[in-house]
This record gives C-alpha cells, structure tokens and sequence, in this order.
C-alpha cells in the first residue's frame, strides 16, 4: 500500500466531476486501500478520488471515526437514494488543513453503491454518517464544503488559507511522523 498526495484546495482535480468506475478490478481494489492507508495517515474520516488526484466516483468512509473503532466503508459509483432533515454541521476536509466550517446538511441519508467486490449495497445514517456521506459525495461532484458556506464567510475562509499559505503550513500539511 500507498500513500498518495493528498490535493489541497486551489487545485483543479477537485473542482472536476468525476467519472464513473466502469468494472471493479483488483486497480480499483488497490487504489481504495491506498486511500484508506492516506486516510488513516492524515488523520481523516473519509477520502474521495478527486482529493488524491483520481476523478473516479470512488470514496471511502470510516464510520467508526467518531469512536475512534475503525470502520472503514468503500463507495464506488454511490448515489443518493434519500435524505431527511437538516442539521447543523461543523466539517473540515483533507483539502482544507486547519479550516473548519459551520454547514448544513440532511440529518438522514440514505445511498446506494457498489462495494470493493462490485456488489451493490445501500446504507443508511444519521449525523456524523449523513454528513460524511455528503461530503465526501459531493467531492465526486467538484463540490467543496466552502460551497455551503455564505460568500462573506467563504472570503473569511479564502483570507485564512491565504495566510496559511504565506506562513508555509499550506503545502505539506501531513509530515511523516
Ligand atoms: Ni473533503
């Protein structure tokens, strides 16, 4: 396994919509481990193609994130089969070190997919679930969490990132340990 670059914001791959993943090969299957073995490296709850420089519909979620149990999930192809509700989210994002955003997204969501083996499968979650799945689905989209924020919070945002760029801690946000 790998550890990929992960693409920060300003970089044109994340703002492509990515292409679907015609068969669910063994590249495919190698390719979301080294995104779990990024994931797992930068310290994140989920990873989508486009943040590693990959415009394929593929993502990969820990749902156990939040309980610090590992519970890694692998989306190929995922749509969104329903979502409910809306709640009020604080989100970061690999693309964005450093920066947390106040968001809103559907308290419930329900999406359909193929798994690592080409199955199709659908899950259902709330909280921290739907708005992982959310998140990490609209990277598939181009859509950034910057996108849910009001334009004079998203220029507050872009001010941040350029001073952390100027202070150099925006380049190599993930030092090996
Ligand atoms: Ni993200």
């Amino acid at each position: 396994m790998a550890i990929l670059k992960i693409e920060l914001y300003g970089s044109q791959v994340l703002r492509e919509k990515a292409k679907p993943v015609e068969k669910v090969d063994d590249k495919i299957r190698s390719l979301l481990d080294d995104m779990v073995e990024t994931m797992r490296f930068a310290r994140g709850a989920g990873l989508a193609g486009n943040q590693v420089g990959v415009p394929l519909r593929i993502v990969v979620i820990d749902f156990g994130a939040l309980e610090g149990k590992e519970d890694i999930r692998y989306f190929i192809n995922p749509e969104i089969v329903s979502a409910e509700g809306k709640m009020d989210c604080e989100e970061g994002c690999l693309s964005f070190p450093q920066i947390f955003v106040k968001t809103q997204r559907p308290k419930k969501m329900k999406v359909r997919a193929l798994d690592r083996d080409g199955n199709p499968f659908e899950v259902e979650g709330e909280d921290f679930i739907s708005k992982a799945m959310g998140h990490e689905l609209d990277h598939l989209d181009g859509v950034l969490m910057i996108d849910h924020v009001s334009p004079l919070k998203r220029e507050f945002v872009k001010k941040r990132i350029k001073k952390l760029i100027r202070e150099g801690e925006w380049e190599n946000p993930y030092p090996q340990e």
